[in-house]
């Protein structure tokens, strides 16, 4: 049987230069064409950024609308999921929503990536608002493949070869972590499970970029450095990469659903906003391939 496509046509717009699009004039309840299918996955990567505006979802519709970006996978938090869609997870400042858990907040508040501990990281994450503050609480996200181009070659050519060693929570990390992501480590530890490695510059499977990626408090170490040794120098890379021209801040409006190509982009969660205001976004992951 055909399936009736719907009339509306997709528009893509820059945000700017180096990050950024919006796509409007598609309503992904609805069946989509495989051409406008790809379009959204190629702005996804050529932008690093997608804001796919005018949706408007149910827990289960977001399911299906992200995974037409690939195969969705688990959140290794199993914390906080919304009902019965265990794909999509909740982010949420309220501990109603997160079943009485504390909300998971301060590790997404500095640049990261998601899930560098697992063999395959998810390609894109997806962030869809179901409740918003007045102002602030944005998404920011910056594009990590500019950011390593404009350094200088020499700086390049050291980072180029480095690895990274992966764990939940960084040894170094642990005082000022949440205590159930220590409990978890510190179980892993005991079972004597090995860090993952990756690379600290991956270059794009679709593309051939290279970008830096990492996740700080989830990095052990560097190889070759010590722990705080590890973290003094991601801090310190961070402040050398990232200028204001290749990131951008996205302040949600509801049926925003913002799509980012992690193996281009570090991310993070603004805070800046009245906690007694409700923010609460559904995240879906789009599994990724083995970095390299
Ligand atoms: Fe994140």
């Amino acid at each position: 049987m055909a399936v009736a496509v719907q009339e509306k046509t997709l528009q893509i717009t820059k945000i700017k230069e180096h990050i950024g699009a919006i796509a409007t004039g598609v309503d992904l309840t609805q069946p989509i064409d495989e051409a406008t299918r790809q379009q959204l996955y190629d702005a996804a990567v050529d932008h690093v950024a997608l804001v796919i505006r005018g949706q408007q979802f149910t827990a289960k519709q977001y399911e299906q609308a992200a995974s037409l970006f690939g195969e969705l996978m688990e959140d290794q938090n199993r914390m906080y999921l919304a009902d019965g869609v265990p794909l999509v997870s909740v982010l949420s400042n309220r501990n109603k929503d997160t079943k009485g858990k504390p909300a998971k907040m301060a590790n997404n508040a500095t640049w990261h990536t998601d899930h560098t501990n697992q063999e395959r990281p998810p390609k894109f994450t997806c962030l869809y608002p179901v409740a918003l503050p007045d102002s602030g609480g944005g998404t920011s996200v910056c594009n990590m493949r500019a950011a390593y181009e404009a350094l200088p070659a020499e700086m390049r050519a050291r980072l180029a070869p480095m690895k990274t060693e992966n764990t939940l929570i960084s040894s170094a990390r642990m005082a000022a972590a949440n205590p159930d992501i220590v409990k978890a480590q510190k179980a892993k530890n005991a079972a004597g499970e090995k860090p993952m490695i990756q690379p600290l510059i991956r270059t794009h499977p679709d593309r051939g970029s290279k970008a830096i990626w990492f996740h700080q408090s989830k990095t052990e170490r560097v190889i070759g450095m010590e722990p705080q040794e590890t973290q003094d120098f991601l801090t310190e890379l961070l402040e050398t990469a990232i200028k204001p021209e290749f990131a951008y801040t996205h302040d949600y409006q509801l049926g925003d659903m913002l799509v980012i190509d992690n193996r281009s982009a570090m991310h993070k969660a603004g805070f800046d906003f009245d906690m007694s205001q409700h923010r609460m976004i559904y995240r879906a992951l789009v599994r990724g391939e083995r970095p390299e």
